[in-house]
């Protein structure tokens, strides 16, 4: 391969892999930016009420919120969908309408009393006992807050490093010079370990937690209607892992071959 064209995919490789992150950080700032739709992690809970309905055997109302722009964790009402990024999270009513949480360097990701705090005390109080009796013996890691939060604060550390070596792995390879290869190189390398442990620990949280969406309540089994999946931030996380991990051979080769 001739030297300008490695040089080039080189850079757009790490470019594109630093676009990813870009996007992967900005998710969940707020409601109206281009970030609304990208989220690590989506909890759904439009089924909750419905489950409490078959677990008390009375009518249950008013545990969604009806007002989008109510603040969170306010007691104001349980959200139907909660999209959690590495800094905030927002709680929609419907899939337009919704509020965020303040932001936070290293949140964590601690879904059950973010949940419950939504919800009017009767309800919050119905639920710590329902997941303290009945779920118990189901172990939702749903309800582990320290181990989901201390998880996620680490890996949100290792993304930070990663995107910066990611974006001094791009500004290196600009600068024309057999040394600054070799750096680029050493950046990409390091770059990719960081993000390859971050995008796999949240991969590991997220199929933890989602135990909850097979927990079953009443006489004749329900589903309890929180479901956790994954979502498009976590996916461009692993992509921005792969490209930059690929872009590591070209940088290797100019590196190797350079002669100025
Ligand atoms: C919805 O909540 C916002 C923020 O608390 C408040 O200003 C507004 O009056 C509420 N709207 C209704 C219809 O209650
Ligand atoms: C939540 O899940 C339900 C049932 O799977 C679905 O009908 C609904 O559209 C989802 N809500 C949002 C806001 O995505
Ligand atoms: C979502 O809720 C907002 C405010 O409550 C409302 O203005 C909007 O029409 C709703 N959107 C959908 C698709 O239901
Ligand atoms: C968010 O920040 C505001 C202003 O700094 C503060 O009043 C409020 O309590 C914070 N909310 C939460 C949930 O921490
Ligand atoms: C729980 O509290 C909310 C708000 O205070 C109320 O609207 C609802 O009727 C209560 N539900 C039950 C089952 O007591």
């Amino acid at each position: 391969m001739r030297g300008e064209v490695c040089i080039g995919s080189a850079s757009f490789l790490s470019l594109a892999s630093l676009i990813l992150l870009i996007f992967v950080h900005i998710g969940q700032i707020n409601t109206s930016s281009v970030g609304k739709g990208v989220s690590m992690v989506k909890v759904n809970t439009s089924g909750y009420d419905d489950a409490l309905t078959i677990i008390t055997l009375d009518p249950i109302v008013g545990v969604h919120a009806t007002n989008a722009s109510a603040p969170l964790q306010a007691r104001t009402g349980l959200r139907e969908l909660y999209l959690f990024g590495l800094y905030s999270f927002c709680g929609y009513t419907n899939e337009t309408a919704g509020a965020c949480s303040n932001r936070t360097v290293g949140m964590q990701f601690r879904p059950y009393p973010i949940l419950t705090s939504d919800m009017a005390v009767n309800y919050s109080v119905l639920t710590d006992g329902l997941f303290d009796t009945a779920f118990q013996s189901q172990q939702p890691t749903f309800r582990d807050s320290s181990y989901l939060g201390g998880s996620t604060r680490a890996a949100y550390y290792m993304i930070l490093l990663g995107t910066i070596c990611t974006g001094l792995a791009f500004l290196t390879g600009l600068i024309r010079h057999g040394m600054t290869f070799f750096i680029s190189t050493a950046f990409a390398l390091i770059g990719s370990l960081l993000l390859l442990i971050g995008a796999a620990i949240w991969t590991v949280v997220i199929n933890k937690s989602d135990a909850i969406n097979d927990v079953m309540v009443g006489s004749t089994p329900a589903p309890l209607g929180i479901i956790v999946s994954i979502g498009p931030a976590l996916y461009m996380l692993w992509a921005a892992f792969a490209v930059l991990l690929v872009s590591v051979v070209p940088y290797m080769l100019v590196c190797c071959t350079y002669r100025g």
